[in-house]
């Protein structure tokens, strides 16, 4: 797998999730939609990466998606995977840029909670070191919970993600309070020499104050766009939440080395 530096130096950066182009796809079986033309559509329209989530069930994304990802695109190739051993030979194989190990349950409609770093070091380790072994960058997927952000730095692994489900479901009092759970818990990550990332269930609405928060430095996000794009189209949706994450994160915060280094 050829190393595919990110293109931009933005200090925030779109990770576009396509899982759910290969939803509708699978609806019907068949080609089509086929998330490989989602994925240059992403590029043209500004992400810096794209993500997939390989499910054990393969109820989205297939294993020939993923062949055709880390072959075709241009672009980082972010595989989320469980913490399970036939993923892990399958990341080994394709050696993507970067691996995010999050939680997998199958009766679940969607990741429905961050990784249980805390409690399962144990078991996490192996996968950090065996995909940091092959140059795979390690992110955890976890609660904005400072037990969780110091399970992963125990544990070695270079990023985390923030859930932002939680933050988004939530209105009021208690999305004001969920934010500062993400601040908080992104600034000790970082505080901790770890790369913060967040993501899950972002939309026009709720992106901005997410990605205001000056340490994180990569959203992923699918559902919302891909959903969007059925109205105005998937460059438009795409283009329309990075052009917001960029009024929320203005230039003066460009920090030039992060393109070059993740
Ligand atoms: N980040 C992680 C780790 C996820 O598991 C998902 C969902 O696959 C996302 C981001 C994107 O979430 P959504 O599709 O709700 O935008």
């Amino acid at each position: 797998m050829p190393v595919r530096p990110y293109r931009s130096a933005r200090s925030l950066r779109l990770g576009v999730n396509i899982d759910h182009v290969a939803t509708i796809r699978n609806a019907r079986g068949g080609l089509v939609p086929d998330p490989l033309r989602a994925a240059h559509i992403a590029a043209a329209a500004g992400a810096d990466g794209i993500t997939a989530h390989l499910r054990e069930d393969r109820r989205h994304i297939s294993d020939h998606d993923i062949v055709r990802l880390s072959r075709d695109i241009d672009l980082p190739l972010n595989l989320e995977m469980a913490a399970t051993d036939e993923m892990l030979d399958i990341a080994l194989r394709h050696r993507p840029h970067a691996a995010c190990i999050v939680p997998e349950r199958r009766e679940e409609r969607t990741t429905e909670g961050g990784l249980d770093v805390a409690g399962q070091h144990n078991h996490l380790a192996r996968f950090v070191s065996a995909l940091s072994a092959a140059t795979v960058r390690v992110s955890l997927f976890i609660e904005p919970d400072a037990r969780q952000v110091d399970a992963a730095v125990a544990l070695g692994a270079p990023v985390v993600e923030l859930h932002t489900g939680r933050y988004c479901d939530v209105q009021g009092a208690a999305r004001v309070a969920e934010l500062e759970r993400l601040r908080v818990a992104a600034q000790r990550a970082a505080d901790a020499g770890l790369e913060v990332h967040a993501g899950h269930g972002l939309t026009y609405d709720t992106v901005r104050d997410v990605a205001a928060i000056p340490v994180i430095r990569e959203l992923n996000i699918g559902h919302f766009l891909i959903g969007e794009a059925i109205f105005v189209g998937l460059e438009a949706s795409i283009r329309r939440m990075r052009t917001l994450m960029d009024e929320a994160r203005p230039e003066a915060d460009m920090d030039p080395a992060s393109g070059a280094s993740a």
